[in-house]
């Protein structure tokens, strides 16, 4: 067999998928896990694609399995693995080979291995879609130079999801970090999706006493129409899907403690750094946080009693309050990559990030075709401000707010909807209660103000008693 045309690093459940897709769809590759083990019983179950796959049994073996200039896929836990494996790969690649760290990574780390002279080229790669995406076509996010992103974008596009118009869903986001920090906001809205569908289902199931079979109906219907999309289509299948061991609803038997590995996190936290307001997203991540303190919540139950009440509202109210929900999430997540742009010098494009988003990965959903559309008419201009979300939220932010509130009355915690609502409210109000906060600020600390007849106002008259 001749060299490979890319190498793999990492034979997890993500990079073994990944691996396969490569083989399927873009040509030989050499693969290498750190047990050797791994590697053997993965070429043996590869199948038919077993003739495009060479294992090899160490570094050394698999950088002189490759066609040069190399590039090598890393799939290792994010955070020091990495740095370990660039480490060990130093002294045997030139400088023409190319990294490519596939992984989770945190943005950060890889401007910071992009701009720690490495003795090769390297790229970061953020990749969506779980395992099913990664074998048979994830939605990739790269970023680093764009001589290098060309060099391996044909196998990229090859191995990647399909939008329905045929594009590939993989581009290069910008320099360095960028493809993970796109990554990165993904998880954080996944997050935020994730949580405005529990929520609906918290009132389906506390508020109206719905079983898990007639919520799965009502996911299956709402899959059909604007909010169709992979999440509501597996909150569907979740709620329909019975327990082999005891015949009950599946999500009954499940508790209800949620885990995460931190991207959502890290979304919320650099939201912080650049200013950025996505109360949807760090809602999302608070309710998790929450959810896995069981203890604390059975305690204040047994103490204050349970929250969640009776509520009454119609399933199309639900469906009105998901979609204003969805829409105030996303145009939260891309104003956001919108301030990450000017910030890090990126020149990030929303509109190619929002036609990347459109199959594969987790969020991929009906509703990113027309919002690549929406900022493709101007990219600057948040989503709530196109026309066609503009009408659309006119129509369903009644619903949000009947649903938020009736909610709340009746004791249901619905953090994400409240925050999008919240959010909205405060968003087009043209004067807010800032002007206090600035009296206030001049008054303890001389910080100044200024004011609306744009007269020199260097501070307040606080001397003054009243
Ligand atoms: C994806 C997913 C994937 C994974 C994350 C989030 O896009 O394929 O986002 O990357 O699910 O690790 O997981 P947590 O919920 O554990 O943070």
């Amino acid at each position: 067999m001749g060299k490979a045309e890319i190498g793999l690093i990492g034979l997890g459940t993500m990079g073994a998928a990944l691996a396969l897709n490569i083989a399927e769809k873009a040509g030989r590759i050499a693969v290498w896990n750190r047990t050797t083990e791994v590697t053997h019983r993965f070429h043996a179950d590869a199948g038919d694609l077993a003739p495009r796959i060479i294992p090899t049994e160490s570094l050394a073996d698999l950088v002189a399995s490759i066609e040069s200039p190399r590039a090598i896929i890393l799939m290792v836990p994010a955070g020091q693995a990495v740095d370990d494996q660039i480490a060990a790969l130093a002294p045997l690649l030139d400088s023409q080979d190319l990294v490519i760290d596939a992984g989770n990574a945190d943005f950060h780390d890889t401007n910071r291995r992009a701009a720690a002279g490495l003795p090769f080229r390297f790229l970061g790669m953020g990749v969506s879609g779980g395992e099913e995406g990664a074998r048979h076509g994830p939605a990739i996010m790269g970023g680093g130079r764009a001589e290098d992103w060309a060099r391996v974008a044909p196998i990229m596009q090859a191995i990647a999801a399909r939008a329905e118009d045929g594009t590939p869903c993989a581009a290069r986001m910008g320099d360095a970090g960028a493809g993970h920090f796109v990554k990165m906001v993904h998880n954080g809205i996944e997050y935020a999706d994730m949580q405005m569908i529990a929520e609906v289902y918290g009132l389906m199931r506390d508020g109206m006493g719905q079983d898990a079979a007639s919520i799965s109906e009502v996911f299956a219907r709402w899959n059909r129409g604007v909010l169709q999309s992979y999440l509501i289509e597996i909150s569907a299948a979740v709620t329909a899907a019975r327990d082999p061991l005891t015949g009950q609803a599946m999500p009954d038997v499940i508790l209800d403690r949620a885990g995460q590995k931190g991207t959502g996190r890290w979304t919320a936290i650099e939201a912080q750094h650049l200013g950025a307001p996505i109360p949807v997203i760090e809602a999302a991540v608070m309710a998790r946080n929450l959810s896995a303190r069981l203890p604390e919540r059975q305690a204040g139950q047994a103490l204050f009693g349970a929250a969640p009440g009776p509520v009454s509202i119609a399933p199309e109210r639900l469906e009105q309050a998901l979609i204003a929900g969805k829409i105030l999430c996303y145009a939260q997540g891309f104003a956001m990559i919108e301030a990450a742009s000017a910030r890090f010098g990126w020149t990030l494009d929303l509109p190619q990030i929002a036609r990347v988003w459109r199959a594969g990965c987790i969020i991929r959903s009906a509703m990113l075709n027309d919002m690549a559309q929406a900022l493709a008419e101007d990219p600057s201009r948040n989503l709530v401000m196109a026309p066609f979300f503009a009408d659309l939220l006119r129509r369903a932010v009644p619903d949000l707010r009947a649903v938020v509130t009736a909610g709340i009355a009746a004791g249901h915690g619905l953090p994400a909807l409240a925050q999008g609502l919240i959010w909205f409210d405060m968003a087009r109000t043209a004067r807010g209660t800032a002007n206090l906060i600035q009296a206030q600020r001049d008054f303890f600390g001389a910080h100044g103000f200024e004011r609306l007849d744009g007269q020199d106002a260097p501070h307040g008259p606080w001397g003054l008693k009243v």
